[in-house]
């Protein structure tokens, strides 16, 4: 029975309703909707009280000559790999929540910046930790900082007040789901509470200039945990990924209202915190054997970023039946399919052999430019023949076994260059008539110039 004080919310687009939907009549999400208390009526007339949020007269219109060149200028970070997932800095008055699976880095990263640049003025108010742990972090990972203020505070209107009267460059939120508002009763990290204090801190970042980070958890399936509408209300949503078995650790930016999307960092994480890894093609590459058969190296494009991978293939005859495919760090379905491709246009026979699939490193891929790069490793491993280990193979394969030109191809081929790489296999049949196009006549001019 639904009680009087009850409501349902959906996490997606916040829509209300008194009893619990299915399916969303505003987003038509499934399974969206979750139980919360009604929000007390008392909290609008509240909104105004909170000190650095005052309710201004009706703001001026001003022309764009008008706005002081304060409110567009950015600052950087000190992490390099960070400011340019920013899009070259932090920009003032920014608003960004970073996102990531428990223990991924999120705060290590956060109060790095501290690190690499002392001089920018820090409040960092932790709700999930005491200010003794974050004391401890600091001292392993070096942090001498005199500007790095730090509260154990989760009433986001003393968060507000504090950040109103020291004014800091940046303030940290560690994180949206241990904040809360008084006057809503429900628990902190319910949809209410994580939106309405997004919103305030929203309206504190806009209104003083004062460039906020909020840490958000995720879900199960790899969603920021709370309504969907946290991701509309902020400028930049990073997400901060990892493996539990690497140490890396990649830094993306999903949604950038002050840069390219999509950009990547890359970290890697030491005892004395996350280290940037400059160039991640040799990272990736390190490990590789030249002369193991079932190797093939590809590039895929990470944002702007050009980045070298390994992909592995280990073909053996199947001793069940049904033949076992294995896939770690692609699509399982890009595989079938190509495998698919090369026994029907290419002749090559994989329907008893199992056939196990691997991205080196722990990456995990969706560039289809590695297609052709996957190829060649499958057909290395069935023949048990190793490669020119000094190519680069580039080339997305159709369903008819025709190779289509990669996107980005300048910057693709200078990553290889620069890691010593003397050959790429590229498609430049509309330079040249008499380059191949097809994969059977790649797959052939290799065959052929081994024993
Ligand atoms: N002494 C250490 N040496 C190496 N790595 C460490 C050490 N101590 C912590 N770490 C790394 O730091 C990670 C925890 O970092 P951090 O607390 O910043 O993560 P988080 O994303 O904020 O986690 P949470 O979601 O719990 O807040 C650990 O998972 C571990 O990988
Ligand atoms: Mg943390």
């Amino acid at each position: 029975m639904v009680k009087s004080n009850q409501i349902f919310i959906c996490t997606s687009c916040g829509h209300e309703s008194p009893k619990w939907l299915g399916i969303c009549p505003g987003c038509k999400e499934w399974n969206s909707f979750v139980e919360e208390e009604k929000k007390s009526n008392k909290t609008k007339s509240h909104k105004a009280k909170i000190p650095g949020l005052e309710l201004e007269q009706t703001p001026t219109p001003l022309t764009l000559n008008n706005i002081s060149a304060k409110e567009t200028s950015r600052f950087q970070t000190g992490i390099a790999e960070l400011d340019r997932v920013l899009g070259g800095g932090c920009m003032r008055g920014s608003y960004i929540l970073i996102g990531g699976a428990p223990g991924v880095g999120k705060s290590t990263l956060t109060l790095q910046i501290a690190k690499s640049e002392p001089y920018l003025s820090i409040l960092y108010c932790a709700g999930e930790e005491s200010v003794m742990q974050i004391k401890q972090r600091a001292k392993r990972i070096g942090i001498i900082s005199e500007k790095l203020l730090l509260i154990n505070e989760t009433r986001i209107e003393a968060i507000i007040e504090q950040a109103h009267k020291l004014q800091p460059d940046l303030l940290i939120v560690d994180s949206i789901q241990t904040v809360y508002r008084d006057e809503l009763s429900s628990m902190p990290g319910s949809v209410a509470q994580i939106k309405e204090c997004a919103a305030l801190l929203q309206q504190l970042a806009k209104k003083s200039s004062l460039s906020i980070m909020i840490i958000g958890h995720i879900t199960k399936e790899g969603d920021i945990a709370g309504p969907r509408v946290l991701e509309h209300m902020v400028d930049t949503v990073l997400s901060f990924e990892g493996d539990d078995y690497y140490t890396y650790r990649m830094l993306r930016s999903i949604k950038n209202r002050f840069g390219p999307a999509h950009e990547v960092g890359v970290f890697e994480m030491k005892q004395d915190g996350l280290d940037q890894v400059p160039n991640p093609s040799a990272f990736f590459l390190a490990e590789r054997n030249k002369e193991m058969s079932g190797s093939a190296i590809g590039c895929i494009m990470e944002g702007s970023r050009p980045m070298l991978i390994e992909l592995q293939a280990l073909v053996s005859p199947s001793a069940y039946g049904t033949p076992q495919r294995t896939v770690t760090g692609m699509d399982r379905n890009r595989v079938l399919l190509l495998l698919a491709v090369l026994e029907k246009r290419t002749g090559f026979k994989f329907s008893d052999k199992d056939v196990y699939v691997n991205v080196a490193g722990g990456l995990k891929i969706k560039d289809p430019s590695a297609d052709l790069a996957l190829c060649i490793a499958l057909i290395s491993s069935l023949l048990d023949m190793s490669i020119d280990n000094n190519k680069l193979w580039l080339g997305e394969v159709g369903l008819g076994g025709e190779l289509r030109r990669v996107n980005q191809l300048e910057r693709r081929i200078k990553e290889a260059e620069k890691l010593g790489f003397a050959h790429a296999w590229i498609n430049n049949n509309h330079d040249s008539k008499n380059s191949p196009s097809h994969l059977k006549d790649v797959l052939q001019s290799f065959v052929q110039k081994k024993p």
